[in-house]
């Protein structure tokens, strides 16, 4: 009997892929080359199964050119590049790939405020450029994190990992903002106190950003929260790009409006806003929050288990829009 045909969008681990060979006729993108979305449709058409990563979108355009379609399994936890909507109305089912990450991108959302406080990037770049020719009592001087008050702007999973951290490790006072309040457990678990938007911003000395990107959430950190925040304050963005309006945190970490932010995610990326690129106040990285091996391979896996599942035995792991399996 023929194998279903499915499409990986993306380079992924060749285990992943032998795994999906056993059950599916896989067209695999292991150059991975970029596709423009003619390319994208033209490979994903007569495939039941997609393996994604927050690099395709999948929209109504490209449902409605592939309408063999049945699932789309993202590597990742966030997927706004899902239009869910589209695919409940069509009967495709979308997956993303929660949990796995939780520990190792908390431990990254720390690692970036660290560098951020103590601005371990901006010293390392005078070093490597030859400027250090004596030390100096205020040389690189940053912001303490031990005893500082951390907030967190969207507390799911990781939101709660990055708030043991800081209470447990560092002795933070934590305050959170969250569309909903957490259960008393778990606020005396992560030691984190709800407090409104207003007096998260001007309380912090470190933000963290850890909520998903919805239209609701874009540009929920402009110019005006940026106002409302301690000059001292560092901004950290592990969540989305377009949570953070980039230009006006550019110009505010240019003013000195803030001390400093950590981003890993931007704007319209691969492609990073220039004026980010020339202020020396801030840590970049690539989106790479998840990125240690055995987290992106449990991340491949599960993505790869819920094609597998769902293909074969209609029982996919981690769905986002569940009413495709009653509907179908
Ligand atoms: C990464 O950004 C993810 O959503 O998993």
């Amino acid at each position: 009997m023929n194998k279903p045909k499915i499409l990986v969008a993306r380079a992924i681990f060749p285990e992943i892929i032998a795994r999906l060979q056993q059950h599916f006729e896989v067209e695999a993108n292991q150059a991975d080359e970029t596709w423009s979305r003619a390319q994208l449709i033209e490979r994903l058409r007569g495939k039941v199964g997609a393996f994604t990563t927050g690099t395709d979108r999948i929209d109504a355009e490209v449902l409605a050119a592939c309408p063999d379609l049945k699932i789309c399994a993202n590597m990742a936890v966030g997927y706004n590049n899902f239009d869910v909507e589209a695919m409940t109305a069509r009967g495709v089912l979308a997956t993303n790939a929660p949990d796995v990450l939780t520990e190792t991108t908390a431990d990254f959302g720390f690692a970036l405020l660290m560098a951020t406080a103590r601005r371990i990037t901006e010293s390392e770049h005078f070093l490597r450029a030859g400027q250090w020719n004596k030390w100096r009592y205020d040389m690189f001087s940053g912001s303490d994190v031990h005893g500082a008050t951390l907030g967190i702007l969207g507390m799911g999973r990781i939101g709660q990992g990055i708030a043991r951290r800081g209470a447990h490790g560092f002795g933070m006072k934590v305050i959170y903002h969250n569309r909903s309040r957490l259960d008393a457990v778990t606020e005396l678990e992560c030691k984190a106190r709800f407090v409104s938007k207003e007096e998260l911003l001007n309380t912090a000395d470190h933000l963290v950003l850890v909520l998903p990107y919805s239209p609701a959430s874009h540009h929920a950190i402009g110019a005006a929260e940026l106002a409302l925040m301690k000059p001292s304050a560092t901004l950290i963005n592990i969540a989305r790009g377009g949570i953070v309006d980039d230009a006006a945190l550019a110009q505010a970490l240019r003013e000195r409006r803030i001390g400093g932010a950590g981003l890993d995610v931007f704007e319209g990326e691969p492609r990073v806003h220039p004026d980010l690129l020339t202020v020396p106040n801030v840590v970049l990285t690539p989106h790479i929050a998840s990125a240690t091996v055995p987290t992106r391979l449990a991340m491949a896996t599960l993505a790869a288990d819920n094609l597998i599942d769902y293909l074969t035995q209609n029982k996919p792991l981690t769905p986002l829009n569940p009413a495709v399996l009653a509907i179908k």
